[in-house]
Parts: structure tokens; sequence; C-alpha cells
């Protein structure tokens, strides 16, 4: 998969990227990351990528012409046909992200990311991406922490990028339950002591009662899923 991140702050995802999954991920080819710094396609001699709302307010917006000059710079690298692409501007007023939509874009082979900034993007730059994402109700200051958060839970579902591929689906909001509890050594904990079950080695039953507990977990902790 081909991951194109248009952003103002590319140096920010050094730490992210260079660790675990999407190091691993990027060293085994599964994964081509490219980094478009948005200011590359100013064209003022000041580099400015923003200007000053329409109709007054405070703070700065990021101007429809350069991101539409970026956005062009990455389709036209793009090797593979637009129903294999999409375009995801990160946004707090976007879809709230789920982990189906995270498998619903492992399943493409190029994802171009448009992080916003400052007061966010002009209003026409919706007309320019496929789809807009958001990480949750609440504010950050740029798009970046959420692109970060969208590579990553894509990275993880792309097949052979996890050695134990079936772990994810398993995983929390997997037919939309919460996880069964797991538990490792040791034994006993101050009095705390691992389900018998998990010790029987009787293998169709530990699979019932995980089955039973993520059920009663998902029903008490997140009711909304079920
Ligand atoms: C300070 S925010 C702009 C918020 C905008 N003025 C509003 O009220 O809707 C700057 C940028 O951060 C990113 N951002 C902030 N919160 C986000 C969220 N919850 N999900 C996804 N992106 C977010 C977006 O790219 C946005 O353009």
């Amino acid at each position: 998969m081909k991951i194109s991140i248009i952003t103002l702050f590319p140096e920010m995802f050094s730490g992210p990227f260079t660790a675990s999954i999407i190091k691993r991920a990027s060293t085994a080819g599964k994964i081509h990351i490219e980094f478009i710094n948005l200011r590359d396609f100013a064209d003022d001699r000041y580099k400015s990528v923003d200007d000053h709302p329409y109709g007054g307010g405070a703070g700065m917006v990021l101007r429809v012409d350069v991101i539409d000059k970026a956005i062009r710079s990455a389709v036209s690298r793009s090797e593979v046909p637009s129903t294999e692409r999409q375009i995801i501007l990160l946004d707090p007023q976007g879809k709230t992200y789920t982990q189906n939509t995270a498998r619903e874009l492992s399943a493409l082979q190029h994802i171009i990311f448009l992080s916003g900034h400052y007061e966010g993007v002009d209003e026409r730059v919706r007309d320019l991406v496929d789809r807009e994402i958001s990480i949750g109700d609440y504010v950050l200051t740029g798009g970046e922490i959420p692109t970060m958060v969208l590579v990553d839970s894509i990275v993880r579902l792309i097949p052979g990028v996890l050695n134990k591929p079936d772990a994810t689906r398993s995983e929390s909001f997997e037919d939309n339950l919460l996880e069964y509890p797991q538990y490792t050594r040791p034994e006993d904990y101050n009095g705390a002591k691992v389900p018998s079950i998990l010790l029987s080695g009787d293998h169709a039953k530990i699979r019932a009662w995980q089955k039973e507990q993520a059920v009663l977990k998902t029903k008490k902790r997140r009711p909304d899923l079920t």
C-alpha cells in the first residue's frame, strides 16, 4: 500500500513511523510512505499556504488552491486506478473513525491523507476529497496526529504485516464486541487469580468462555455496540 501524507509538519511523523509495526511494514515493503509538504505548492515568495478568513474571525484558513495542487501532485504519481485509491481529509467535522472503516481502508492500494492546521481548511477543499474522517469529538491542533492514528490502525490490518494476523480477528470492535479478558503470569497476584478455566487445557471450553466474556464485557462497558 502506498501512503501519501500531505502536511505542513512532516517532521512530526518521525518518531511513530520509525518504530514498531509501521517501521517493520515499511522495511518489509508492505507499505511505502511519502510525505508531501504543502508549503512546496505555495506560489508566492513568502510560501504562504493560508490566509485570513472571508467575513472575519480568528485564525488562518488553509487555501484551496494550494491544497488542490498538492492533491493533484499525489494523484499524478499514483500508479493505481481511482477505485483503489482514496483521498482522506482529517477533520473534526468528518465521520467518526471506527475499526470497520480501518478494515475497509486496509484493502486499498493508495491512500492520500490531508492534514489540516490552524483554523482548518477552506470549505471548498471538502469537494476535493473522497471522505472526511474525525478521530473523535474534540479538536486537535492539526491533522498530523489523526493521520498517525489512521495509518497505525490500517497498516496492522494489511495481510502479512502482523506475525499472527488472526489476532486482529478477536480484537475489540470485531463483530461489535470488546475483546475477552486476557491474563498472563503470575497465576495469583495478591489474591487476584487467573480464572481456572484458562488453566484447564480444554480449548473448546476456553473459546466458549472467551466468547461469553466478550459479550458480557461489551454489554457492561459498551452497550451502544450491541
Ligand atoms: C484546530 S483544527 C480546526 C478546527 C475547525 N476550526 C473546526 O472548528 O471544525 C485544525 C486541524 O486539525 C485537524 N483535526 C482537529 N481535530 C480533529 C479530529 N477530531 N479529527 C480529525 N482531525 C482533526 C484537522 O485537520 C483540522 O483541519
